[in-house]
């Protein structure tokens, strides 16, 4: 299978979907032995670009395309040119000058990775776009709700937080309505996105405002981060009262069944989405969920820069 980008799970059909995921298994396997790395693209040269703040998915793409035993290079945007005032299309258009291969793009700005694609006419991974896709955070948590819960059709995930700025929930809805996973919306009115209830109705996931209504129903509760860093404006009273409807308590953990698995995809607010018992948690795959994102990252950079992965 060869993918010419990755853009956002839109666009993937589901056999995609599934063939990333089982590439990432073998990934997995790749992680595991003596020697980490496989020569898949040796000669490669991918440039991490990061125009917003990225811990996990900045080092996993790095270390998956090193396990890859392609060349690496970071652009950040503070310390560069663009701190001087140069345009996203002057500052991409002038890496690939230097003759790379492609980009993985982090941007506040949704959709500046599919810009880039078309300035430079390289292949470009999306590692998140200010609201709009996140596509290798979704596969990740599929991959890992998948390898704890067993196969995800017919299981049943809820989404619970700030759904109005995360990129995540976008992807996630995606990815898991390929995969016939059943999916419930939690969030206050106020952290809904606009539109959401016809989006729902045609592809038929749930929404509620009261999480204790599906906590006790769900295989995966997925808690997202509040994203203070895109709020302009109160979107609830306190934190405390936040807390209270919508966070993952010590409380709520007991009405949880016993299999049900807990994810986040970091950074997390401790204490306020999640509680340090429900992220700590023995059923919690928050930890599970960075590990696989090498392995995602590197089966989607496989398919899309390996020659093997073009007749694949
Ligand atoms: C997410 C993101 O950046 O969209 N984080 C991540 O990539 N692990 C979610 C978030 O920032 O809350």
């Amino acid at each position: 299978m060869h993918l010419p980008h990755l853009l956002g799970i839109e666009g993937l059909s589901r056999d995609q979907i599934v063939q990333l995921l089982d590439t990432a298994e073998e990934m997995v396997k790749v992680r595991q032995r003596e020697m980490k790395k496989i020569p898949a693209l040796r000669g490669v040269t991918i440039v991490n670009a990061f125009f917003e703040d990225s811990t996990r998915t900045k080092m996993s793409f790095d270390l998956a395309a090193k396990s890859l035993s392609a060349d690496t290079m970071a652009f950040a945007s503070k310390g560069s040119s663009t701190a001087k005032g140069e345009s996203l299309r002057d500052t991409v258009r002038t890496i690939a000058a230097l003759g790379v291969d492609g980009f993985v793009i982090r941007h506040h700005a949704s959709g500046a990775p599919k810009l880039a694609m078309e300035w430079t006419g390289l292949p470009v991974l999306n590692a998140g776009d200010g609201t709009h896709e996140h596509p290798t955070q979704a596969l990740l948590d599929a991959f890992a709700m998948r390898a704890a819960l067993g196969p995800l059709e017919g299981k049943h995930v809820a989404i619970v937080g700030d759904l109005l700025h995360s990129r995540v929930v976008r992807s996630n809805l995606l990815c898991l309505r390929a995969l016939d996973v059943q999916v419930t919306l939690v969030a206050p009115p106020t952290l809904m996105p606009p539109g959401i209830e016809s989006w729902a109705a045609r592809d038929g996931f749930a929404i509620t405002y009261d999480l204790d209504e599906v906590i006790s129903r769900v295989d995966s509760l997925m808690m997202l981060r509040v994203q203070r860093e895109r709020m302009f404006g109160a979107f609830f009273p306190t934190e405390c009262e936040y807390t209270h409807a919508y966070g993952l308590t010590r409380e709520r953990l007991e009405v949880l069944q016993d299999h049900t698995v807990i994810c986040h995809p970091g950074p997390m607010n401790r204490g306020l989405e999640i509680s340090p018992e429900a992220a700590d948690h023995a059923r919690s795959l928050i930890l599970e969920q960075v590990n696989a994102g090498v392995a995602v990252r590197m089966a989607a950079l496989y398919h899309i820069f390996s020659g093997e992965g073009s007749s694949a």
